[in-house]
């Protein structure tokens, strides 16, 4: 799928958003290396340390569904700015996807690119712990 269409459906996402504490709405798409598509989205709660991310609810659906190998991940936000993955999404990320292309969307639809690796160098990870 093409790059505008996968940013379209990371900004749709962000509708099914259960963010009334923060109100700030993410919309997450992952691509896996066979081009299938798992969406996810914040849920917040009023216990707001239950919070999960976009882009773990989106990670955490592939890999119960079996997937293993990841392109890429689109990441829209409610705002101006190129919204980063948090540090905690970072490391699943990481862990469980790899190296994969992070695109980070503002609310207009622009977006900036960035690999995983540059997002958390140094990661840690399971090769660290033989
Ligand atoms: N949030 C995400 O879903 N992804 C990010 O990359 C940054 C933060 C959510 C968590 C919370 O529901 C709201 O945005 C404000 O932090």
């Amino acid at each position: 799928m093409a790059i505008e269409a996968l940013i379209e459906q990371a900004l749709e996402q962000r509708n099914f958003a259960r963010a009334s504490f923060s109100n700030f709405r993410v919309g997450a798409i992952l691509v896996t290396q066979n081009n299938e598509i798992y969406s996810g989205c914040n849920i917040e709660t009023s216990s707001y340390g239950l919070t999960i991310c976009a882009e773990r609810v989106a990670i955490f659906k592939a890999v119960s569904e079996g997937e293993t190998e990841f392109k890429s991940i689109f990441i829209a936000s409610d705002s101006d700015k190129f919204t980063p993955p948090c540090g905690a999404c970072r490391q699943v990320l990481w862990e469980l996807a790899g190296n994969i292309d992070v695109f980070m969307i503002n609310r207009f639809g622009e977006h900036q690119k960035r690999s995983m690796k540059e997002l958390l160098p140094l990661g840690f990870d399971k090769s660290f712990l033989t």
